[in-house]
């Protein structure tokens, strides 16, 4: 087995794929809340992935990836055999599970890659998980069986009723609070508008919330600054201080606006898909 080959790769619907790598130091020492930083090839740009899980004996990691632009369309263009030019990780803080009896954790779309693996942890640590979590429509619903086997009770929803029950994830877990559930935590994993909503829900009804924060990041070691976020009025790196921050701290308004700052970059880039061969090109 070469060093960050691929040796697994399934799609969980047309826009979400599950790879599994070798990476045997990263596996060793990885744990649920923590990503890496993968280049695909020499020119390649870092891009942070969580780790969707990690198998310490075979010596593999997981990631579970949305092909939004240009390097996760690369990334599609990998198959089994294929390698990553490099992998570094882990990165990032791990879940805070210690005290925790019963918590909720809210995943909205894509973001419920980056939910699994904090929720399974905690359910594998003996912590009692509720789980929310919600896509737009019936085809995009993703880990339905992978949430079931590994969560307490599982809440699928989508915004047009076309699966689960007809219901936004805030509007499950308010329903959720007033029937009496009780949390220790709730967890906010998704589009920042709706991490910002669910933070505001918890601390309505005085609940510690935790969100799981996806900036820009560049080297993933606290040196460029490139993550920055302001929380409870101080500027936090979420690639060392994070990802996972207390909601009721995070300037929402900032981090949204942030993380908008590249796309008209980002469009312009997805748009170079060469038409011949369906790869990418880089810049000249
Ligand atoms: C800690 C962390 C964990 C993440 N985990 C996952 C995951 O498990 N699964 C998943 O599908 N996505 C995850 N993401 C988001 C993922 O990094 C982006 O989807 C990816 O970088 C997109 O790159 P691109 O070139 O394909 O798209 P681009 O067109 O370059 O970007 C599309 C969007 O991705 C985000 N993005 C782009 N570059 C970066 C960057 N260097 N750092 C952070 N965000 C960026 C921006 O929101 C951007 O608008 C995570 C992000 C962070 C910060
Ligand atoms: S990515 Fe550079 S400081 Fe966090």
């Amino acid at each position: 087995m070469k060093l960050f080959e691929i040796t697994s790769k399934r799609k969980l619907n047309d826009n979400i794929t599950w790879m599994v790598i070798y990476a045997p130091l990263v596996a060793r020492k990885a744990r649920p809340g923590q990503f890496i930083i993968l280049r695909t090839d020499e020119y390649g740009e870092r891009i942070p992935l969580t780790m969707a899980g990690h198998n310490e004996e075979d010596g593999t990691i997981d990631l579970i990836y949305a092909t939004v632009g240009r390097t996760t369309m690369l990334m599609d263009q990998l198959e089994v055999g294929d390698c990553f030019a490099d992998i570094v990780g882990p990165l990032g803080k791990a879940t805070h599970m210690e005290g925790l009896k019963k918590v909720c954790v809210v995943g909205g779309g894509t973001g419920n890659a980056l939910a699994y693996p904090i929720a399974s942890g905690m359910h594998r640590h003996g912590i009692e998980v509720d789980m929310i979590t919600g896509f737009k429509n019936k085809d995009l619903v993703i880990l339905e069986d992978e949430f079931r086997a590994e969560t307490d009770n599982l809440y699928v929803v989508t915004d047009d009723g076309s699966y689960g029950e007809k219901a936004f994830t805030t509007e499950k877990l308010k329903a959720l609070i007033e029937a009496g559930n009780t949390y220790d935590e709730i967890v906010a994993v998704g589009p920042p508008i709706m991490m910002k909503l669910v933070c505001q829900i918890a601390a309505e009804y005085n609940i510690p919330s935790v969100a799981s924060l996806t900036a820009y990041m560049i080297d993933g070691t606290g040196m460029c600054g490139g993550c920055r976020a302001r929380i409870g009025g101080e500027d936090k790196f979420v690639c060392v201080d994070g990802p996972e921050f207390d909601g009721s701290l995070v300037d929402w308004d900032e981090l949204i606006q942030r993380n908008s700052f590249y796309k008209e970059q980002e469009d312009e880039d997805r748009a170079h898909v060469c038409r011949l061969t369906g790869g990418v090109r880089y810049h000249d």
